[in-house]
């Protein structure tokens, strides 16, 4: 087989760093692990109930492309009581296989060659693949200078003629950071100028600690740019039930739903059945808060320990993870994760995984169990004192 014969925007691609690492801590017994994105909580019960049933019910066919309308509904009706905003079920609504389908159909719908793409950096890992996959380039924006928060000017900087679309992610994974309303009103105000599509990850928004979370579905004034990408992956702890969501304005939701039906036909109709408990469960709200608390103090046990050691960090206000600077140790932080990994068996992800801007930093996951939040945090401590500062 030969290497040319392969699209070459698709060889290019690189594995992430969350895999390389996660997958070179097996080999370790006594390993630890920090770098995944995912809960270390059970599924709750009344969806995998709920599931089942739908199995023993031979709920086992495809369903409408966009899913189920009962899901749909529920989707409709979550976002009207916590944004008070109003999605149609009909038009407006997509079930997709995770946030990570939803992201890919977008950018195939809107995209084109030379396309710009502004993201906001240190970010998602997948934004910037998935941009070039379509032969559009990204353009990178340095958040570090400003609490990892996207200023007007520097979105007013990035701008040009050829600018497609922004991604937004907040809580934003790998920092945690959450702008404030009049950060986001202020974002909105450069964009509502401007035909430039708008794509609003907040898979995160049912992970914040500190605060209140407001989307840009908020801001009416850009519905017609806006795509809201979310998803129960992180908040229900399911990310191998692989249901996330779309949300956009009619004309929008038609093509990105031709992009959708092509690479998925639906989401798995269990996991559909498992999501509509996850809306209208009554106890749903209770444990979903159980498990915020329980992040919120690893959070907080993650950041003390890491400001104990010196390390320069911001208290992350959602998500799972938090992102110290260790460019006082190391600049590169493959090499750095790769010495940890090799002295201590502990993985994390390297910050440059995140974009160029995120290099200097490590990214640690406090979904993770809290013994192995205290064990990781131990070993941390020890390669660090063990390491010889540059200059
Ligand atoms: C910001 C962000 N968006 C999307 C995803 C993908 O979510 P899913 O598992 O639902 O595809 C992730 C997963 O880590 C993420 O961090």
């Amino acid at each position: 087989m030969e290497e040319t014969r392969f699209n070459t925007r698709a060889t290019n691609l690189e594995v992430p760093g969350t895999r390389k690492f996660s997958n070179q801590v097996k080999k370790y017994d006594d390993g630890v692990d920090l770098t995944l994105g995912q809960s270390g909580f059970d599924t709750p019960e009344y969806i995998r109930e709920a599931m089942i049933e739908a199995i023993n019910q031979n709920k086992l066919r495809y369903t409408h492309n966009r899913g189920l309308i009962e899901l749909r509904e529920a989707i409709s009706q979550y976002n009207r009581k916590r944004f008070n905003v109003t999605y149609d079920a009909e038009t407006e609504i997509i079930v997709t296989n995770g946030g990570s389908e939803a992201i890919d159909s977008v950018l195939r719908t809107i995209l084109e060659d030379g396309d710009e793409v502004i993201i906001p950096c240190p970010t998602y890992l997948a934004y910037e693949p998935i941009t070039k996959l379509q032969g559009a380039k990204t353009v990178l924006v340095d958040t570090t200078k400003t609490n990892f928060v996207l200023t007007k000017e520097a979105l007013a900087d990035a701008i040009t003629p050829k600018t497609k679309a922004i991604i937004f992610n907040y809580p934003t994974n790998p920092t945690g950071m959450i702008p404030s309303l009049e950060q986001m009103k202020e974002l909105v105000d450069v964009l509502k100028e401007t035909d430039i599509f708008i794509l609003t990850d907040e898979i995160y928004s049912d992970n914040v600690y500190d605060g209140e979370f407001h989307s840009f579905m908020e801001f009416s004034e850009v519905r017609n740019q806006l795509f809201v990408i979310n998803g129960l992956s992180k908040s229900h702890a399911i990310t191998g039930g692989r249901i996330g969501y779309i949300l956009a304005p009619p004309l929008a939701t038609e093509h990105v739903t031709k992009v959708h039906l092509y690479n998925s036909v639906c989401v798995a109709t269990p996991s559909q059945y498992g999501a509509i408990a996850a809306f209208t469960d009554a106890t749903g709200p209770v444990i979903l808060s159980k498990m915020n608390e329980a992040y919120k103090e690893r959070r907080d046990f993650v950041y003390k320990r890491l400001k104990e050691m010196g390390l320069s960090v911001e208290l992350p206000k959602g998500a799972f993870y938090i992102f110290p600077d260790i460019s006082e140790y190391n600049n590169d932080s493959f090499e750095f994760a790769a010495e940890l990994l090799e002295a201590e068996h502990l993985a994390v992800v390297p910050g440059k995984t995140f974009s160029i801007y995120g290099e200097g930093h490590i990214r640690l996951s406090f979904a993770c169990t809290m013994e192995e939040l205290v064990d990781g945090c131990k070993r941390l401590e020890r390669f660090l004192s063990t390491y010889r500062k540059r200059s």
